[in-house]
């Protein structure tokens, strides 16, 4: 982290015009700048710089931040490294915020492991290059499989010699300590036993060698793939997970894919490390591999910084494709725009690519692209001749449905579906609506009455970690209205007190607090700010955490608000539509709150009856009576706005 100070400074010094200005050839209009987008393909320039606001933004592709943000962006650094970009050039000192002396050791411990695999890689490479022998079996190995010399080059491709311990001898004359050594997972440590003496060794052998980059293009691991047939030899062996390789959070290639991802708002997802270099060399470079384990949530996130359009390009039979769908519809879940390509019976993207050119690659992922929708639909059609298997395929089908986020494109597939498999779209629009209703439920009320919701128990793991992204329910979308208008017109007068008191007051009169733990923490720091509305929403858009920053700038610019009209402008403004507008976003929210209540209590009390309960029931009953109640009582208040 970098403290607030630091952040200051930056912005102070480094104007937002001056700074984009160097990378894109900006106008002057009015008091802002205006120029081609950078980040999308445009002939009329849609991209604003605003140098009062310290904010850009794109009417076209609809990218918007501070001058951190944009730096981030261009340069495709991480925020700590845009803003270190930024010091270095108006010559800001930045340091990081004062580490604990825990903090401190870790770090380097982690700095000296990834300096390891930097010796480690450099080894491997050498002695493909250099070494006769690395010559002779790596390198002719590589170049029969048709990759060319820069390809291994910017991979880093390496090989590692045959012999128990060449490399453990070789990094232990250099220097680098033992611990570190089986730290990364390089060497294998066999302690002394029964008279044997303790022995050190190399855990690649005889392997042709891929290291793994993290996102900013350190080594973390490697996998090393066996040249031989036998099936007695594992085809690869991969470093072990340590505390700079986390598996499930890697993407083989990110590094350098993500530019590319981010040019071309697409990434092509393959399983292996051959697929991956071999479409760089064919000209595809927004490509990754999830390395032989399924797909995991943290991977998808990753992909998710900079896209929503992902690619799966499978091969394999269709029994192999099905067992792997389940794992595709965590994409759709992320809300992911999800496509298809397949190849070939016995072609992957790597062997593909090796028998054709690059532009017949190209053309084949882009005619054979189809949604995945459509593809699943289409794959379990095949087989729905078989009544048996019938209801089950359509479940199947409708489960994937139901987890897309946005509900136009559910509809298309739900049309979709029920053309293909035969089915009346009312019934599975039904379906559709029941699942997602179950599921909306149990992530929202763990089944207490009263007006107050009850938050889920946090996950041990997560609860340390500030939460960084609000969720996507109705009641979400109540509190990002409120919390628009808190941030935009907080400090404005509204009758005898201020919108931000009056929706302290509002909340604080139900014992509420905004659920969305991403909210409340914004809630919570606007409390505790001082000056005018323009003041604290320069706090939040410059705010040190990214996330936190970003997302006021989404709500600024793109607020959703359950009122038809939307307070765009600044003051002046009609102080009576702005006392309507906020009186109304707090009427709603509760609204939703207390019927979230009613139906819970009402499935409480049906469960009560089978079960026989009298007792409870009769309490179940009294709790609801108060609560439909409450819920009248505001649509009342509502209908009179
Ligand atoms: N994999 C692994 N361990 C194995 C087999 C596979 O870790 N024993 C992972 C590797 O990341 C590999 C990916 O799964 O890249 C895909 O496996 P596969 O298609 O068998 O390997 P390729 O890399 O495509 O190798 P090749 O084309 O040389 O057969
Ligand atoms: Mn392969």
């Amino acid at each position: 982290m970098i403290d607030q100070a630091t952040i200051e400074r930056i912005l102070e010094a480094a104007p937002i015009e001056t700074v984009i200005g160097e990378y894109v050839n900006l106008k002057r209009r009015g008091a802002n700048y205006v120029a081609c987008c950078p980040f999308h393909n445009e002939k009329t320039p849609s991209f604003t710089v605003s140098p009062s606001k310290g904010i850009f933004k794109c009417f076209g592709c609809g990218k918007a931040g501070n001058v951190i943000r944009f730096i981030m962006e261009h340069e495709q650094l991480s925020y700590v490294e845009a803003i270190k970009f930024l010091g270095n050039k108006f010559n800001i000192p930045v340091q990081d915020k004062e580490e604990t002396p825990g903090e401190a050791e870790t770090r380097l411990r982690r700095d000296s492991m990834m300096v390891v695999n930097a010796y480690a890689q450099e080894f491997y490479s050498h002695y493909l290059w250099d070494e006769p022998a690395g010559r002779d079996v790596g390198l002719s190995y590589l170049r029969e499989r048709g990759l060319t010399e820069v390809v291994i080059r910017q991979f880093q491709l390496g090989f590692a010699p045959p012999g128990k311990n060449l490399f453990t001898q070789a990094a232990l004359n250099a220097g680098y300590k033992q611990d570190l050594l089986t730290a990364t997972g390089l060497t294998i440590h066999y302690p002394a036993q029964d008279n044997k003496p303790e022995v050190l060794h190399d855990r690649f052998q005889d392997r042709v060698m891929f290291p793994i980059h993290s996102l900013s293009g350190r080594i973390i691991g490697f996998g090393g793939r066996t040249l031989r047939n036998d099936k007695q030899t594992a085809k690869y062996v991969n470093s072990p997970e340590s505390e700079i390789y986390n598996k499930s959070r890697s993407l083989y290639g990110i590094f350098f894919a993500k530019q590319h991802i981010t040019k071309l708002q697409k990434c092509y997802l393959v399983e292996g490390y051959t697929d991956v270099i071999s479409l760089f060399q064919a000209g595809i470079r927004n490509v990754v591999a999830s390395s032989g384990t399924s797909l995991t949530g943290e991977q998808i996130r990753l992909i998710k910084r900079f896209t929503q359009h992902v690619t799966v390009l499978y091969d394999g039979d269709d029994a192999g494709i099905k067992a792997s769908l389940r794992g595709i519809d965590m994409l759709l879940e992320e809300g992911l725009q999800v496509k298809v390509v397949r190849f070939p019976e016995g072609e992957d993207p790597d062997s593909y690519a090796r028998t054709h050119n690059a532009r017949e690659t190209i053309d084949f992922l882009e005619s054979n692209e189809t949604d995945f929708i459509h593809f699943k639909i289409a794959l379990m059609a095949g087989e729905m001749k078989d009544p048996l298997k019938r209801s089950s395929l359509i479940r199947e089908v409708i489960a994937s449905i139901a987890v897309v986020p946005d509900a136009i494109t559910r509809t298309i597939y739900i049309e979709e579906c029920s053309r293909h498999l035969d089915i009346e779209e009312v019934i599975l629009t039904r379906e559709v609506t029941q699942i997602r209703k179950k599921r909306k439920e149990q992530e929202r009320y763990t089944g207490r009455p009263g007006i107050k919701p009850v938050r889920d128990p946090v996950p041990e793991e997560e609860s340390q970690a500030q939460p960084v992204a609000p969720g996507k329910d109705d009641l979400s979308r109540c509190e990002k209205d409120i919390l628009y208008y808190l941030i935009k017109f907080g400090q404005t007068p509204m009758d005898d007190v201020t919108v931000s008191e009056y929706i302290e007051n509002a909340l604080a009169e139900d014992e509420l607090e905004l659920r969305d733990p991403f909210y409340a923490r914004i809630f919570n720091e606007y409390k505790g700010l001082r000056g005018d509305d323009s003041a604290r929403r320069k706090y939040f858009i410059n705010h040190p955490d990214p996330d936190v920053s970003q997302h006021i700038l989404d709500l600024l610019n793109n607020p959703h608000p359950i009122n038809l009209k939307v307070l765009r402008d600044s003051l002046p403004l009609e102080e009576s539509l702005l006392k309507e507008h906020v009186t109304k976003s707090v009427l709603v929210y509760k609204l939703n709150i207390v019927s979230g209540t009613c139906s819970q209590l009402t499935r409480d009390l049906q469960q009560a009856q089978m079960l026989g309960e009298e007792e409870n029931m009769q309490k179940i009953v009294k709790d609801l009576m108060v609560m439909m109640d409450v819920r009248n009582s505001f649509a009342k208040e509502l209908n009179r706005l």
